[in-house]
């Protein structure tokens, strides 16, 4: 079995280790455009030594950001943006990759630090928020989405495809679809926030169709040659578990067949009534049942946060790569006191010269 520093390939791209930086939303743009607090964060985040860095949620269209201070790339502007960001997480040593977004009914909220709460109807900095039905998610979320028609569901396709070209044109080597978190494609599959009653909700297959179909899309304009990942739910810890559980392996199975390459491996967060177990890496054992019953390559995040522990996951088998979110916020360089921990050889190797070298002359 690999370690965690062993090189990970797939299609045509080789991560330098097994280290993957989680997607994690800064909030820090304005009219979706990344500026120097991105081009920052992710150059460190690549020169701290993962061997993918993928850069937040990032929504389809004005409307499909979380907050008035996320990500997108529905214009030009925002996508040459991107561009110098992705060079330098590249020359860094890192593989660039991208979470494509839409918040669906968590859309138009305040910032986490401004109470993570939705913005109230009628003010100015806020939009009107859109789900599968108009169903509010409830708690923080309390504003009732529209129920989108199929014309809706089309453009919200095709601003994902859109998307997809803009981030590819941009030089992102690693794609990821937010089809998890309680998003518009996690409550596409969710029963309790789809009550449609056409070809998009319902049955499990249709509750899965918006995902499969976006996913068919986005695949058409993607370069085969690069890797096409989603971040999903495949359980909400709300009392139905075997169920989700057994309907999210179907889903898999579809969307492998549909070109579906990875898979990280996350929470429904559909319900503010779920009863998470947190604990250290609880989801791995999730994401190996996952793997294993749909034979496709699989990441998870949630507490893995100990270099030795991450190590044993990839050793074992468990997991193909490991996500960090909060780890890395507080140390980029994580993956060096993890070489550390885990090869006590050269540990320095895992960062760039400038910072390597001296570390590993004088240890
Ligand atoms: P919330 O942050 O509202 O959390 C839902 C419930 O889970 C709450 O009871 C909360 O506890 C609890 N909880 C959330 N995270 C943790 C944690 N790490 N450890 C222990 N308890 C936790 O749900 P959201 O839907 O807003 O976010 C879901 C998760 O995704 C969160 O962990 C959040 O940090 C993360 N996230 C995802 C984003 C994305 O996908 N774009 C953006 C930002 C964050 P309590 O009420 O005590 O906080
Ligand atoms: C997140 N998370 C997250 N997830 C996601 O799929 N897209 C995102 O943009 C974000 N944004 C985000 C921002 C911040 C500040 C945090 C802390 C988290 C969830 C994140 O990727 C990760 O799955 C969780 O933080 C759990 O991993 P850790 O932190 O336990 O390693």
């Amino acid at each position: 079995m690999p370690t965690l520093f062993d090189p990970y390939t797939l299609k045509d791209i080789t991560l330098r280790n097994r280290i993957t930086v989680a997607p994690m939303c800064q909030y820090m743009a304005q009219d979706g455009v990344p500026n120097d607090w991105h081009h920052v964060h992710y150059a460190g985040l690549a020169r701290g030594g993962s061997g993918l860095v993928v850069v937040e949620a990032t929504g389809v269209s004005p409307e499909a950001r979380i907050t008035p201070g996320c990500l997108g790339l529905w214009n030009d502007e925002q996508a040459e943006a991107f561009a110098p960001i992705v060079e330098s997480i590249r020359k860094a040593g890192a593989v660039p990759g991208i979470q494509i977004a839409h918040a669906g009914r968590k859309a138009s909220a305040n910032l986490p630090w401004e109470g993570d709460d939705h913005i109230p109807e009628g003010d100015p900095r806020g939009w009107q928020p859109v789900g599968p039905s108009a169903i509010p998610f409830g708690a923080n979320l309390p504003r009732t989405p529209t129920e989108m028609t199929l014309d809706d569901i089309a453009k919200v396709k095709a601003d994902f495809v859109k998307a997809v070209e803009r981030a590819r044109d941009a030089g992102f080597q690693w794609l990821m679809l937010h089809f998890a978190h309680g998003y518009l494609a996690q409550s596409f599959f969710s029963p309790d926030a789809n009550k449609r009653t056409d070809q998009y909700g319902g049955s499990a297959e249709n509750r899965g169709r918006f995902l499969v179909e976006t996913l068919e899309a986005v695949r058409a304009v993607w370069p085969e040659n690069l890797p096409l990942t989603i971040r999903f739910g495949v359980i909400e810890f709300d009392g139905h578990d075997d169920e989700n559980l057994r309907d999210s392996v179907a889903l898999l199975k579809k969307l492998k067949a549909s070109g579906l390459d990875f898979l990280d491996v996350s929470i429904g967060f559909c319900t503010p009534n779920a009863e998470i177990p947190w604990g250290a890496a609880f989801m791995a054992p999730y994401a190996h049942q996952i793997k294993q019953e749909t034979g496709l390559p699989v990441s998870t995040s949630w507490y893995i946060s100990e270099g030795r522990q991450a190590d044993a996951l990839i050793r074992t088998g468990t997991l193909d790569t490991v996500s960090l979110g909060r780890p890395l916020l507080a140390d980029p360089h994580w993956p060096y006191a993890a070489a550390r921990a885990v090869h006590k050889n050269q540990p320095a190797g895992v960062l760039p010269p400038p910072y390597g070298w001296w570390l590993n002359r004088y240890q």
